[in-house]
């Protein structure tokens, strides 16, 4: 198997990697923990264009909306809003590198469980919000939630699924944020037009919470997890559960003990470990995967498109339509990556789906400089309008099969057992680190650079895919506890890595 410009041997076939219905139902029910995420982000971003939500919490950028009509890339440029939408994030930073430990501990299904009532907790919070702080303090716990399960969720994922399979069962993380999204996007479609919608958008957050959570509850941990506790007789049920009646689990379970084992006997401090030279390719990809996820510009799109919609003069239902239309082309192109992941690989799809994105940016950049002027003042022409829409499409569909889902999928799949908690903790708290820094920076950009700033993420877009072609090796099919062999016969990653 070609990995990246040299081989790989097939392991795949080391354990038998059978899809059973009872795997696919516990993932399933598992990667529902990408529902409060994508819930929020759809949320967060049509309540704060909501009216009565900015005139009782924000009423600041309702006067500074007012004056800045004329120019369509400075409307929404206000600290205290992105401080709000913030919060979460920062929040999210600290509990995922906490969640590092607990998910080692109490293992990655009751992490799911402590993330899911924190998230409904601080959605009780926020819908009954009388004042600032109680939408401040809500948002922080929404923030904890999150952080927890987007922690554990894409290790439950990929420590569950048969090796196989591992890249199919992984995306359903990102489509269940994808389902979040649309689904929170149509709801502010019709809340928007009550006074007090905002208060129903935020507190029906809850559903969310509430399904993922009673749905963590009915599932078994995964088997390294009960393994990594002690509690070998559990996972072996989990395992037979998992891989089938008529399956021999033995061999699947011994290596999980035997590798368990060695990590205790270790006793090191893995976040030390992780710094060590060896694991100098999984640090790198820890930071570099999410970071360069968010520099493609996704959630600037996803914030920008219903702005630009409604400035030229679509009406606040269109920009909302708008933003629904891109939400099901990206849930559409995650189905694409499900079905093509294991069977083509990760590499062909971080690149295509990279080059695709390059397009779209380029071209929106070009056909708002011709349309809008340097300025932004000029009104765009009705069909010019429909062409960034399709444009925006095509770069939705992009990030929909590639970034999107591998971002959650390679950090989750890349690190040993003695790290793959902290791995894991370091590249959610990277995402969540990188979108607050954009989210703070990029309306007063876009208000500064205007139809450039889509050049500048089309920029990081070429080189995240170099990095791809150069740095990515490919991991398909490869048990996790073979993954070194990945490392070990990269061109450049090779001098890093020890051989056993
Ligand atoms: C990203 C989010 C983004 C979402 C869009 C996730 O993978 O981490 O930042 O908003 O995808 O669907």
């Amino acid at each position: 198997m070609a990995v990246g410009g040299f081989a790989v041997d097939d392991n795949s076939r080391a354990f038998s990697g059978r899809v059973t219905a009872s795997v696919v139902i516990t993932c399933i029910v598992a990667a529902s923990g990408g529902l409060i995420f994508g819930y929020d982000i759809g949320i967060s971003g049509g309540v704060t264009t909501m009216q009565p939500f900015l005139k009782k919490f924000f009423p600041v950028v309702l006067r500074k909306a007012a004056d800045a009509k004329t120019n369509i890339y400075c409307v929404y440029d206000s600290h205290v809003l992105t401080a709000f939408t913030s919060s979460l994030y920062i929040a999210g930073l600290a509990a995922s590198l906490v969640a590092s430990r607990l998910t080692r501990a109490v293992g990655r299904r009751n992490t799911m469980i402590i993330g899911g009532l924190t998230f409904l907790i601080g959605a009780a919070l926020n819908g009954g919000a009388e004042n600032v702080a109680m939408l401040i303090l809500g948002r922080i716990l929404l923030g904890f939630g999150v952080g927890f399960t987007n922690q554990a969720t894409p290790i439950y994922l990929s420590e569950m699924a048969p090796p196989k399979w591992r890249g199919a069962f992984g995306t359903s993380f990102q489509f269940f944020i994808g389902i979040g999204v649309v689904v929170a996007n149509c709801l502010n479609y019709g809340t928007a037009k009550i006074s007090w919608g905002w208060r129903l958008s935020l507190g029906l957050a809850i559903v969310p919470s509430v399904i993922m959570t009673v749905g963590a509850l009915l599932i078994s941990d995964t088997p390294s997890s009960l393994v990594e506790r002690g509690k070998v007789a559990q996972a072996r049920d989990s395992l037979r559960k998992a891989r089938g009646k008529d399956i021999d689990i033995e061999p699947e379970l011994a290596e999980l003990v035997k590798t368990s084992e060695a990590v205790k006997a270790a006793n090191e401090e893995p976040f030390v470990t992780i710094f060590e030279r060896q694991y100098r390719p999984h640090l790198v990809m820890a930071f570099a995967i999410p970071f360069f996820q968010q520099l493609t510009g996704i959630n600037i799109i996803a914030f920008y498109a219903p702005v630009l919609f409604q400035s030229v003069g679509f009406g606040s239902d269109s920009a909302l339509i708008a933003s629904i239309i891109l939400g099901c082309v990206n849930l559409l192109s995650i189905i694409v990556s499900t079905f093509i992941v294991d069977r083509y690989g990760r590499r062909i799809l971080f690149l295509e789906g990279g080059t695709q994105m390059i397009i779209g940016q380029v071209a929106v950049a070009c056909v708002l400089a011709v349309t809008t002027g340097v300025s932004g003042t000029k009104d765009i022409p009705r069909g010019y309008a429909v062409l960034v829409l399709v444009l925006m499409c095509i770069y939705a569909a992009g990030f929909g099969w590639s970034w999107g889902p591998l971002s959650w999928l390679i950090p989750s799949e890349i690190f040993p057992m003695k790290i793959r908690t902290t791995g894991q903790a370091i590249s959610v708290a990277v995402n969540f680190a990188t979108t607050f820094v954009l989210a703070q920076t990029f309306l007063t950009m876009l208000c500064h650079f205007k139809y450039g700033t889509f050049l500048f993420y089309a920029g990081w877009l070429i080189t995240m895919t170099l990095f791809v072609i150069l740095f990515v090796p490919e991991t398909k099919g490869i048990p996790l506890e073979s993954m070194y062999q990945v490392w070990e016969r990269h061109w450049f990653w090779r001098r890093f890595v020890s051989l056993p």
